[in-house]
């Protein structure tokens, strides 16, 4: 008898460490336009504790991570760079990028030229690395990508570029049908920020998404495409799509970019975890950095 007791518990235990080795959590975070004033840096150490105490496996940031490059000069944009790479070194947890407007150099300082080293989207390369790029975990595929163009007068657009929409073809190829996947992209694929503020039939321009999402979603037509994460727009929502794709654009990790609520709400990330290969659960987390207000 107890030694079919102590078979039972073995195996309970072998089953149940297999099931909680699939489980996993990560960490969304969105529009932390990261400078050093208006109490950011208090800030963004106490969403780094926060974040630490989660014990994440890994975190997603959606772009925007600088607090302004578009209009700077070189130093100011480089020093925001170093600045919150630094802050970044004490987040125990891997960090997977996503361009934002924001991050893109010099493209509305006129006093830099379009061949500046730096121009663009290379400031971010040299600092945060490709602009896309996809990665496994745990059986689920991610999928980071750079859905701004920058055009010859100066301006940025939403829209994923034809190389990049060949490379995504390209990378979804391999996938079996039923693997899940997550896509991150700065300017939101769908969202309901225009509808809610304007009426029902008011339409996104390309500023507030992206002209091309349509043919993305194409492309995921017999995909597990479980999850799509996004931030630009300071304004949290979650949408569920039949039964299948959950949208989620990030609420601000800076709210109104350091000075108070955005939409109403507070400064915050986005908490979602991994509970089976197939589903997950998801929470804002506010990390209460100025309670004061
Ligand atoms: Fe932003």
């Amino acid at each position: 008898m107890m030694k079919k007791i102590i078979t039972f518990v073995v195996i309970a235990f072998w089953v149940f460490s297999l099931y909680a080795q699939d489980n996993f959590r990560f960490i969304f975070m969105a529009d932390v336009h990261y400078h050093e004033k208006n109490g950011a840096p208090q800030a963004l150490d106490t969403a780094i504790d926060t974040i630490n105490k989660l014990n994440p496996d890994f975190i997603l940031v959606g772009g925007d991570i600088l607090y302004d490059a578009l209009r700077r000069s070189q130093g100011e944009a480089e020093e925001q760079c170093r600045l919150f790479l630094d802050k970044a070194t004490k987040l125990n947890a891997p960090l997977y990028y996503a361009i934002g407007n924001h991050d893109h150099f010099a493209v509305y300082n006129k006093k830099i030229d379009v061949d500046h080293p730096l121009y663009g989207k290379k400031l971010y390369e040299k600092y945060f690395g490709p602009r896309y790029y996809s990665f496994d975990y745990k059986g689920w595929h991610f999928i980071s990508l750079d859905d701004m163009m920058i055009t010859e007068d100066r301006k940025y657009i939403g829209r994923l570029d034809s190389i990049q929409l060949k490379w995504l073809q390209k990378d979804i190829e391999q996938l079996s049908d039923t693997t899940p996947v997550v896509i991150m992209t700065h300017v939101p694929l769908i969202t309901t920020l225009s509808q809610w503020y304007g009426g029902g039939t008011n339409a996104n321009n390309n500023k507030t998404a992206i002209e091309n999402s349509e043919e993305i979603l194409q492309l995921f037509k017999n995909k597990n495409l479980r999850l799509i994460l996004q931030g630009h727009i300071h304004y949290y929502e979650v949408l569920h799509l039949l039964n299948k794709t959950t949208v989620i654009s990030a609420p601000s990790f800076s709210g109104k970019w350091w000075m108070g609520k955005m939409h109403g709400m507070e400064e915050g990330f986005v908490q979602i975890d991994i509970i089976d290969n197939n589903n997950f659960d998801y929470h804002y987390i506010d990390y209460k950095w100025n309670v004061q207000e």
